[in-house]
């Protein structure tokens, strides 16, 4: 005898998805223009936007245009910027003294975005490698990157942001005990109140290639970034790495790059529930960039569904240079 089977299918997954409205109702997750942080680099100079070849669309700005930058991004509802600064080689040292300068170019785009839109949070990069004349993140001796010598040069360089009005300070060079010291000093000094977004699983990757080239490290690195960050192959990593950043007082985490690392994303979402940003580097964006520019696929509709990716991974929010564009998109412009 044949085993009766009712003459329809038991379950149709198929009725909720008749209707752009009954998709809406049961959608799982939602992208938002308050999930973004857009990341904008500035330089020297008056009145100077300076596109950025490997990145079309991004431009390295003088403070002033920074500031019109913020408005903007403020006025999309964008919550955060993120400031990276681009130095040329004849701007860089070896002792890297540039990066706790209080004036330096990127503290000063700090002031003025604090004094003209102080409605934009403010986040900062903390590494050596825009300042160092060989383009690494920490200092380099006989070769080595070192480590406890570099630290003490990046608590000096995130208290400086502090005192421009940083409000979320970025460590992202990957040294042991970062975390720890530069809560220290932020304590220590009155600035209780400035959040540290750790950047704790980032990965040695090559998806890094285009940002190089617009901070100017290009040209100036030597060798690779290999022994301070992590190892593609690896995710246990990570999470020791995150849990060892939360117990030093980082108030937020980031796993870098975002999109082949969206495991990563989910696992440190349920391990820790702590707020967990991804970064959608640039060699995500000029992949999205460069394939629509040929018209290999739609620009816009695979920007939001890799965005819409990382809400579905776990995370809180996506540092992305598609930021305004999306915003664009999703206040119905
Ligand atoms: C530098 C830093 C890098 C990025 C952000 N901060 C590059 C690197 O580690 O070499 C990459 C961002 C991107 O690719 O968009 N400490």
């Amino acid at each position: 005898m044949r085993p009766t089977q009712a003459p329809f299918p038991a379950t149709r997954l198929r009725r909720t998805r008749q209707s752009a409205a009954l998709r809406g109702m049961v959608r799982q997750n939602t992208l938002t223009v308050d999930d973004f942080i857009w990341p904008v680099f500035v330089r020297e100079g008056e009145g100077i936007e300076e596109p950025i070849p490997s990145m079309p669309g991004v431009i390295r700005r003088s403070v002033d245009k920074v500031v019109d930058a913020a408005r903007e991004a403020a006025d999309l509802g964008i919550p955060a910027i993120c400031i990276f600064p681009y130095t040329g080689l004849e701007e860089r040292t070896e002792d890297c003294a540039g990066a706790w300068d209080p004036d330096n170019h990127a503290n000063r785009a700090i002031r003025a975005i604090k004094k003209t839109v102080p409605e934009i949070a403010i986040m900062t990069d903390v590494a050596l490698d825009t300042y160092n004349i060989n383009g690494h993140d920490g200092f380099v001796e006989n070769g080595e990157i070192v480590n406890d010598r570099t630290v003490a040069a990046l608590v000096k360089m995130a208290l400086a942001q502090a005192e421009a009005g940083a409000d979320i300070i970025g460590p992202s060079d990957m040294m042991d005990g970062r975390i720890g010291a530069i809560r220290h000093a932020l304590e220590g000094n009155g600035h209780q109140n400035v959040m540290i977004l750790s950047y704790a699983a980032k990965y040695a990757s090559a998806f890094y290639g285009p940002f190089r080239d617009a901070v100017g490290a290009s040209g100036a690195l030597t060798g690779d970034k290999k022994t301070y960050q992590m190892d593609p192959g690896n995710s246990d990593e990570a999470l020791r790495l995150i849990e060892r950043d939360l117990s030093e007082g980082a108030d937020m985490v980031m796993v870098k790059p975002g999109l082949p690392y969206l495991d990563i994303c989910r696992r440190v979402k349920d391990a820790f529930g702590a707020p967990t940003f991804a970064y959608q580097v640039s060699g995500e964006y000029a992949m999205i960039k460069a394939a629509s520019a040929n018209g290999w696929v739609d620009h816009d509709r695979v920007m939001m569904e890799s965005l819409m990716a990382f809400k579905r991974a776990g995370c809180d929010g996506i540092l992305t240079y598609f930021a305004p564009a999306a915003a664009r998109i999703l206040n119905g412009g």
